[in-house]
């Protein structure tokens, strides 16, 4: 059980910055998510806190010890990587024994005729053992302990590869990509499963995801990474509902957050945007700012002639209404109830409002701006719609 401080890091490979000073700070127990778009340095990044690369600048803590200059089998930590990288000739319990024995056994005691005739390489065998029963237990592979990798299904190799590393007992954890190799179904479950070892071990772990549902559903703290910065780090709703950066906000969510370009009218309000959005922003009349409205917090009306329905896409429960505003070229997701736009088609003509204290205004950069607008008052929401 540690905490984790990892204090401006950077990484080169010959003339790219890949890292550019990497600040991040986790409890001990934390479920921190690095979440990212491919090649923004997410796998980097780990394989500097395993110890597998060396960083140019910055230090590292691991239960608040600095671990820079220890090798990766002192740092107290282990990693899962994407490919299971399982022994194919070894059983499921061979393959989650194999740390324990390579570090308890002297290379001569773990010849198998050694190991039987000396009694002291026999008691150490049988702790290892125990051990192992106990990770199988707790992954629910008992049953398939016999088996080889090539007898398993991808989800059961990925819980050997979680059981090798559960029996080393580490501070932390880190995790790079576990699932992507596994399909859709068996992603979510084992998506939950992780999440839910988690909870029982309350050991911290480092999880890299380029997929932000992943983020979003299984961490205490979310990390978003783009070409290696961290934009911001916060809990998952907290960057769902206080993106502080345009890169965050469009990032996390599906569909993605809408942007509108608008302008900060004299008296602070927003003005072109072709929908009344009230409230004033913390910037100067005429500056040019990035309004963004998630699917989710526009209300459709029918009529007002503000902009017509583009396409209509049913997903059961929910319906993505995709409309073409007048006043603007940027394009425009709703999302809808069923109920609340049953008669609805393509080419009618209709106007939005957006739910109190939802919009997020943004400069022309994507920083984040403060935006005083009222909250929603009881029965306005009705009103409304
Ligand atoms: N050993 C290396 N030598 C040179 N470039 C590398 C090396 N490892 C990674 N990179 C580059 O660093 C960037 C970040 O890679 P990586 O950390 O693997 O990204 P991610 O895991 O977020 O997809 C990529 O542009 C990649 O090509
Ligand atoms: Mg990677």
């Amino acid at each position: 059980m540690a905490s984790l401080e990892i204090d401006g890091v950077s990484k080169r490979y010959g003339d790219n910055l890949i890292l550019d000073g990497v600040s991040v700070d986790v409890p001990d127990g934390a479920f921190l998510t690095l979440v990212g778009p491919s090649g923004c340095g997410k796998s980097t990044l780990l394989r500097i806190l395993a110890g597998l690369e060396l960083q140019d600048a910055g230090s590292l803590r691991i239960g608040g010890h600095e671990v820079s200059h220890l090798r990766p089998s002192r740092r107290d930590i282990a990693m899962v990587f994407q490919s299971y990288a399982l022994y194919p000739h070894m059983t499921v319990a061979q393959n989650i024994a194999i740390p324990l024995i390579l570090r308890r056994l002297p290379l001569w005691q773990r010849l198998p005729l050694m190991a039987r005739l000396l009694p002291q390489a026999r008691s150490t065998l049988a702790r290892i053992d125990a051990e192992v029963q106990a990770a199988m237990e707790m992954l629910g592979l008992t049953s398939l302990a016999e088996r080889r990798p090539v007898q398993l299904s991808g989800g059961q190799r990925q819980r050997v590869a979680l059981g090798r590393a559960l029996v080393r007992q580490p501070a932390v954890f880190l995790l790079d990509e576990p699932l992507s190799n596994l399909d859709a179904k068996l992603r979510v479950h084992m998506r939950s499963e992780i999440a839910q070892l988690h909870g029982r071990l309350g050991t911290t772990f480092v999880y890299v995801t380029h997929d932000q549902i992943e983020a979003m559903t299984m961490s205490t703290h979310v990390a978003v990474m783009m070409e290696g910065r961290l934009l911001q780090v916060a809990t998952p709703s907290e960057i769902y509902a206080d993106p502080a950066d345009l890169r965050v906000a469009e990032f996390i969510g599906s569909p993605k957050i809408n942007v509108l370009p608008a302008r900060v009218g004299a008296d602070g309000t927003l003005t072109g945007v072709g929908l009344p959005v009230s409230g004033s922003v913390a910037a100067a009349p005429g500056t040019a700012v990035q309004l963004g409205l998630r699917p989710e917090h526009l209300i459709l009306r029918r009529g007002g002639g503000r902009g017509t329905v583009s396409a209509i896409e049913d997903t059961g429960p929910e319906r993505f209404v995709s409309l073409v505003l007048d006043a603007s070229d940027a394009p425009v997701v709703a999302r809808v109830a069923p109920d609340h736009c049953a008669g609805l088609r393509v080419g009618d003509d209709v106007s939005l409002a957006v739910l109190p204290g939802k919009a997020l205004v943004f400069d022309h950069a994507g920083a984040r701006l403060g935006f005083d607008h009222p909250a929603m008052t009881p029965g306005e929401f009705d009103h409304v719609r």
